[in-house]
């Protein structure tokens, strides 16, 4: 018999799949990383287990413990996945502009949802960040998890995301593009490549609106560059200990509205029913051809399912208010 223990041994070992139309003027191969065959439908349940089985060996996190995050969603469902598995309670703190769907999820799989205003400073007592801190602070035998600074984020994608890679291109993949939030993902995979084959190029997609791009090129933090934006689940107004700049080669903003439309032709074109950041990914990616020479393997890894943006980039009117379709 062939079977997981329980859920979570089926995290990882995803399917590498050719994209062809939308990548038909890109003369390379280029592959994408589909991470939403895991079980919580996104790549975030990798780092997910990673983190609780770090903070259970380091005795962070002890039996009948409260998990807490800060979320936009796929973190949560990895961590509530795992809680339940063994057992600990799961308060996940996401932001209002998160899809009603992520939040609905979040709330099926047990977990407790507190929902804060975006529009506020991170430093600001309301923001997601400083509710899960005092969140944590304030309720006993809790485990505030942080996936920006907890580096065992990086190490999830460091252990198994990269190898993964690296084997089913058989050491042939030339280019690696990925959207970056908290980085766990860019620097665990781009450290791991690297480590295989220096010549191997890293490149992040990043959103107006954030502080990646512009910290990456100039080593300045501008606040200039920091509001509010649509594209969900990349780029960031703060620097997360989980970005290693040092594995990354260059950054690529995508449009709000490109990263939507984008989204949009993934399924309708490839049958590819996917999140937004992967709609970024891909056009972040055509962005970038130029770098691309014919021999080449690029991988785009996309994070997350379709499911969890029907009621935005795959709702029409949503789309025709923001201005993104006719
Ligand atoms: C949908 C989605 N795409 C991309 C990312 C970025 O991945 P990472 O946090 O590993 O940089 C995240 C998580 O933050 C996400 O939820």
């Amino acid at each position: 018999m062939e079977y997981a223990e329980n859920i979570l041994g089926t995290i990882g070992n995803t399917p590498l799949v050719k994209i062809n139309k939308l990548t038909e003027e890109v003369d390379a191969l280029v592959l994408a990383k589909y991470e939403t065959f895991n079980p919580g439908n996104s790549a975030k349940d990798r780092m997910a287990v990673k983190m609780i089985e770090d903070a259970e060996a380091a005795g962070l996190l002890k039996p009948g413990g409260t998990i807490i995050e800060g979320t936009s969603g796929n973190t949560g469902m990895g961590l509530a996945l795992a809680a339940i598995v063994k057992g600990y309670k799961m308060v996940c703190v996401m932001s209002d502009k998160q899809s009603k769907e992520k939040m609905d999820i979040l709330k099926a799989v047990g977990s407790e949802v507190i929902v804060c205003p975006t529009d506020v400073a991170p430093d600001d007592p309301n923001s997601y960040y400083s509710t899960s801190k005092r969140l944590s602070e304030e309720t006993p035998n809790s485990w505030y998890v942080n996936q920006y600074d907890n580096l065992s984020n990086t190490k999830a994608h460091y252990e198994s995301t990269g190898p993964e890679i690296w084997k089913q291109t058989d050491g042939r993949i030339t280019h690696f593009v990925v959207g970056v939030g908290t980085g766990g993902t860019i620097s665990g995979v781009g450290k791991y490549l690297k480590e295989q084959n220096p010549d191997i190029k890293v490149w992040g997609i990043d959103t107006y609106g954030s502080v990646f791009k512009k910290y990456h090129e100039t080593g300045i933090f501008d606040e200039k560059e920091i509001y509010p934006y649509v594209t969900e689940g990349i780029g960031e107004d703060i620097l997360p200990k989980n970005v290693n700049f040092d594995v990354i080669d260059g950054f690529m903003k995508v449009t709000d509205k490109d990263a939507a439309v984008y989204t949009q032709r993934l399924a309708k074109e490839e049958g590819m029913f996917l999140g937004n950041s992967a709609g970024a990914a891909i056009k972040g990616l055509l962005q970038l051809k130029e770098q691309f020479k014919k021999d080449d393997v690029v991988v785009v890894l996309f994070h997350d399912h379709g499911s969890r943006y029907v009621g935005k980039m795959f709702n029409d009117e949503w789309m025709r208010k923001m201005g993104y379709i006719e």
